[in-house]
């Protein structure tokens, strides 16, 4: 080899830095990501896509503020994690009937529109919105998919609607230490700084429950007021009647009569 190599300088009278270059091109053309790009398969633009498991379409670090155009619908696992993505617009990711997991962690996600998974139902398996700036979540946002979530380190904001909308999840089991409250409704509670899921005895919608039980009680009271103030009125109308029969059964002419029918009225009065 250096006897090759040596006769080469030789011959062609040229430095070993020359003989590098040709190499240098070979080794890009053939390193995978430049591979796809010469393949010119469909994929998205700065986006490095393989096809080992069925296609998967890395984005990340690529300080995307929108979901890219052109995901390729047979896209199995879509990364769009460590980007500026700010918000999720409905149908975002319409048209790929084969997405199984999807990674959105580490954006600047704080609102996901209520059709911003719409048609992924049937084939996610994982969702990872995890290191976002989400503080409540839409239960349409989520509403059908059974894919696995990671919604953990995000500035959370406690309150009966997201207690009661976690339980219908499917979610990460590091959720149960990494979803934290950042504020709470109603705010006396001291479960900031708290994981939300280990707060077992903390019920945030006990506030709600007080208030609908105040509405009860106000309108108990009302219709018990009515009908206290409507025996009132009957009692008083017939003590009314009362009275004016007995007057009129005293000024019977029937002495008789007018005993046996008195004594009858006293006793009923
Ligand atoms: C993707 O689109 C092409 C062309 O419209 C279609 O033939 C193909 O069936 C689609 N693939 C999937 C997985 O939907
Ligand atoms: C969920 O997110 C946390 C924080 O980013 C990460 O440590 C964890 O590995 C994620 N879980 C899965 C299953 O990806
Ligand atoms: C909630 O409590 C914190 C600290 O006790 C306070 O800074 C904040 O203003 C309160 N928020 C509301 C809406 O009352």
């Amino acid at each position: 080899m250096p006897e090759a190599s040596g006769w080469l300088l030789r011959r062609s009278g040229a430095s070993p830095a020359w003989l590098l270059l040709p190499g240098l091109v070979l080794m890009a053309v053939c390193s995978p990501h430049a591979g796809t790009v010469a393949a010119g398969t469909a994929c998205v633009p700065r986006c490095y896509c393989s096809e080992s498991e069925g296609k998967t379409v890395r984005c990340s670090h690529l300080r995307l503020t929108s979901v890219p155009a052109g995901i390729p619908n047979d896209t199995r696992r879509l990364y769009l994690d460590y980007n500026q993505l700010a918000s999720v617009p409905a149908d975002a990711f319409l048209g790929l009937p084969l997405l199984a997991e999807l990674d959105l962690s580490h954006n600047h996600l704080s609102t996901l529109e209520p059709a911003a998974f719409r048609g992924l139902a049937p084939s996610l398996k994982f969702l990872d919105l995890s290191h976002n700036r989400l503080v409540t979540l839409d239960p349409e946002a989520l509403a059908g998919l059974t894919a696995r979530s990671n919604l953990t380190s995000n500035p959370w904001h406690c309150d009966c609607a997201l207690q009661s909308t976690l339980p219908r999840l499917d979610l990460e089991p590091v959720s149960l230490t990494g979803i934290v409250c950042h504020t709470a409704e109603p705010n006396d509670t001291d479960v900031r700084g708290q994981a939300l899921l280990l707060t077992k005895d903390l019920d945030l919608c006990v506030v709600l429950k007080k208030t609908t039980d105040v509405a009860m009680l106000v309108t108990m009271f009302a219709w018990f007021a009515m009908v206290i103030s409507y025996l009132v009125y009957y009692v008083r109308a017939n003590q009314e009647d009362a009275r004016r029969h007995l007057e009129y059964l005293k000024s019977l002419p029937s002495r008789q009569g007018k005993s046996e029918e008195s004594s009858t009225i006293s006793t009923v009065v």
